[in-house]
């Protein structure tokens, strides 16, 4: 018996980095996944989001695992189309038990438009709440609900530093409004027996951190930093030494604790999953 055996989990931003790793984790651990990811650029996005072939790499990667999955390329910012997925996935799979809110947008640079700040904030705090929402007629006592900030949500001064421009802000603006979302939407679900918790990662090996706006947020001393240049800066963010950024895989385990009965009686937590970074910088925690 897996520890999600039986349940099926509602995952965004599935075809790729931690979303896709979430999905995998579940499933290794006998849960049915519902995924969804744009899988294709927004109008801001300056670094590649995912692509269909990415989320056919998902979907083959889960059936290897023996576990059923329904994939839609889907909008988190559309919760018409969520809806329309849901329906979908609990028409073939019977059930939802646990919803990963986790497709998110970091587009920095101080040369982008105003708009992106407003962009930022629907994939990132509208999304999650898109995704909660097309859900929720569904869940039932001891399901579980988990949303992904990140450290940009507890810390003043980093990605809504000025030098990262109105993406940069509208990422810190979504990601700290993840925090009293779910504090807020736990206390009002208790009696339901339903629980809603948050994971915040430091930076993740991801195609999120592995890109150019964010070599430059960590390298602001050069025109044209690298993925070289970047690596020895992204240790500095970390308490812990020697940790430029934790693995897709440690967030999952974070994240299958919580959508597990271990957790059952867990909720409204932001459980920090950064190797110290929050307790080294001015925080909000
Ligand atoms: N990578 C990091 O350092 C880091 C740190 C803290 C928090 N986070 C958060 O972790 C979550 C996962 O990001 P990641 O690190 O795996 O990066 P990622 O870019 O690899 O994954 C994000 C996924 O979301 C998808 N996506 C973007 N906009 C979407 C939309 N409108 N609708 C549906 N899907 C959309 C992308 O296509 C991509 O597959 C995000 O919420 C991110 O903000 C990341």
């Amino acid at each position: 018996m897996g520890r999600v055996s039986g349940k099926v989990a509602f995952v965004t931003g599935a075809a790729r980095g931690q979303g896709r790793s979430h999905a995998l984790l579940l499933a290794e651990e006998g849960a049915d996944i519902i995924a969804v990811d744009i899988c294709e650029q927004t109008e801001f996005a300056n670094y590649p989001l995912a692509t269909a072939d990415d989320l056919a790499e998902t979907v083959a990667l889960v059936e290897k695992l023996d576990r059923r999955i329904i994939a839609r390329t889907a909008d988190v910012r559309d919760r018409a189309a969520l809806v329309s997925v849901v329906a979908d996935g609990i028409a073939e799979l019977g059930r939802l038990d646990i919803v990963v809110a986790n497709a998110g947008l970091c587009p920095l640079g101080a040369d982008l438009p105003a708009a992106a700040f407003l962009e930022t904030v629907e994939v990132d705090l509208v999304g999650v709440i898109n995704t909660i929402s097309a859900a929720l007629p569904h869940l039932g006592a001891g399901a579980s609900i988990i949303a992904t900030g990140s450290v940009a949500s507890l810390v003043v001064g980093h990605t809504d530093s000025p030098t990262n421009g109105p993406g940069g802000a509208g990422y810190a603006h979504a990601k700290r409004a993840i925090v009293p979302l779910v504090r807020d939407l736990a206390l009002a679900l208790a009696p339901e027996m339903i629980r809603v918790n948050a994971v915040h990662p430091t930076n993740c090996d991801t195609g999120m951190l592995q890109s150019e706006p964010m070599y430059r947020l960590f390298r602001p001393d050069l025109e044209a930093p690298t993925r070289e240049d970047a690596e020895s800066a992204f240790a500095s963010l970390q308490a812990m030494p020697n940790v430029p950024y934790i693995s897709p895989r440690e967030v999952s385990n974070a994240v299958l604790f919580l959508a597990s009965d271990e957790s059952r009686y867990v909720t409204g937590l932001q459980l920090k999953v950064d190797a110290g970074a929050t307790l080294k910088q001015p925080n909000l925690s």
